[in-house]
């Protein structure tokens, strides 16, 4: 095999046709959706929200975590959003945040008028870790946020050991990581709550757009159900009225419909992409350009995608040529995950979040400092050296061999 051989050279494919689709939607979906319509029909009543739908999506998510509470809202952004909403920070407090996150992540804490601290990541790993948080902790910190990136659980042993010394509540993000686990327990149960996106390409989703938000206490899911429903006094003695400034965050019954047909699925979604991971990585063991980061001790990846990294040793080539030439075989990877490093965007570095004034950091009320620097050496480290390939539960044997022939094909082209 030469560099000529390469497709990305004008070489033939390794990899001759897409690899499989997720197949995640059935005909259960359908009858559900059918059911409610019918139902809606019927009754001569339209299909609304905060229904039966999402009363037992809920209550059937809180199960699968172990008991708890659960509310479902209209996006993973929201579902952040909320969670913070809940507790209700004061205005111009701190809210600390792992580097590599999506935009969605960070947003939340500008609309609730505080300010993002942006922890570095752990060397080596998407997530952040307690050391890199403990170097942020000011007294204005008023939560952490800590996102699970890629399907793999950030090391919340350490992390809520550091929150409960300091007394400092911690939303979990656990948009890309649907029943992840560290030690056995699932990501979201952990912290004060779990806020996960069900968009539609994540592990189960509620339709195009959805989210959940999970709560062990019941005082806090209460606040949540205020925070998602433009503070409605759910919870409060009757009579009350709304209760706090907030937004119309609420998930629909179509949406809860298709999320609990989703969710008997769940489990098995992430056993296959372990099962997908553990085949890749046994053919991946005589390819010695691929480097397998390590996960934390007892973690249990769902491999939302799976991050990998290059041994660049004996090739002659950078990683970026290394990526771009699996991906020109048709393997589905995506060069880097700089899109996931919101510090770096304009209006972060500008602090341009709500027209021209700089607020909230500008504001006399911030007694921090408006141009503190983030720096994130280990956020920008490994989203150079690593990259991310997408998998999915459906892969059969024949998508393994392909991308395995892929990663051989490139490997040996680029060996001097
Ligand atoms: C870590 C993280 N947080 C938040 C979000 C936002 O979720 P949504 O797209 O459902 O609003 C995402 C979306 O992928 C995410 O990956």
């Amino acid at each position: 095999m030469t560099k000529a051989d390469l497709a990305i050279n004008g070489g033939a494919k390794a990899i001759p046709r897409p690899c499989s689709a997720r197949y995640a939607t059935d005909g259960r979906e359908k009858a559900a959706l059918n059911a409610l319509i019918d139902r809606a029909i019927e009754t001569g009543n339209n299909v609304g929200y905060n229904g039966p739908e999402e009363e037992a999506l809920c209550r059937e998510f809180s199960a699968l975590l172990g008991g708890g509470y659960t509310d479902g809202v209209n996006g993973g952004t929201n579902a952040v959003y909320v969670a913070l909403r809940a507790l209700n920070p004061e205005p111009f407090s701190e809210v600390i945040v792992g580097a590599i996150t999506d935009p969605g992540g960070i947003m939340p804490i500008l609309m609730c008028n505080c300010i993002p601290a942006v922890a570095d990541v752990e060397k080596g790993s998407y997530n952040t870790s307690a050391e890199e948080i403990a170097k942020l902790i000011t007294p204005l910190t008023a939560a952490i946020i800590v996102p699970h990136i890629a399907g793999e659980p950030a090391d919340m042993r350490e992390i809520m050991k550091l929150a409960n010394e300091k007394g400092i509540p911690v939303i979990e993000d656990c948009a890309q990581s649907h029943l992840a686990k560290l030690d056995g327990r699932p990501v979201g149960t952990w912290g004060a709550f779990g806020a996960f996106s069900t968009m539609f390409g994540k592990h189960f989703c509620t339709g195009g757009q959805g989210g959940l938000v999970y709560t062990k206490d019941q005082d806090m899911y209460w606040k949540v159900r205020q925070a998602a429903d433009r503070g409605k006094p759910f919870g409060l003695p009757e009579g009350s009225t709304n209760c706090i400034a907030s937004l119309n965050c609420n998930l629909q019954e179509f949406g809860a419909a298709i999320g609990r047909v989703q969710l008997r699925k769940l489990p098995r979604f992430g056993e296959d992409r372990r099962k997908v991971a553990a085949k890749l990585a046994a053919g991946f063991a005589d390819i010695p350009s691929v480097m397998i980061p390590k996960l934390v001790d007892g973690a249990e990846s769902v491999y939302w995608f799976w991050r990998l990294g290059v041994n660049l040793e004996g090739l002659s080539c950078t990683k970026d040529e290394y990526v771009k030439a699996l991906a020109a075989e048709g393997a589905n990877v995506s060069l880097n995950y700089k899109a996931a490093l919101p510090s770096t965007f304009d209006w972060f570095k500008n602090r341009r979040a709500f027209g021209t004034h700089g607020f909230p950091w500008t504001s006399p009320e911030y007694k921090g400092t408006m141009n503190r620097d983030f720096p994130i050496p280990n956020a920008i480290e490994v989203t150079d050296t690593q990259y991310n390939l997408y998998i999915n539960e459906s892969w059969t044997d024949e998508d393994i061999a392909y991308t395995l022939a892929a990663y051989k094909k490139v490997d040996e082209a680029f060996r001097a």
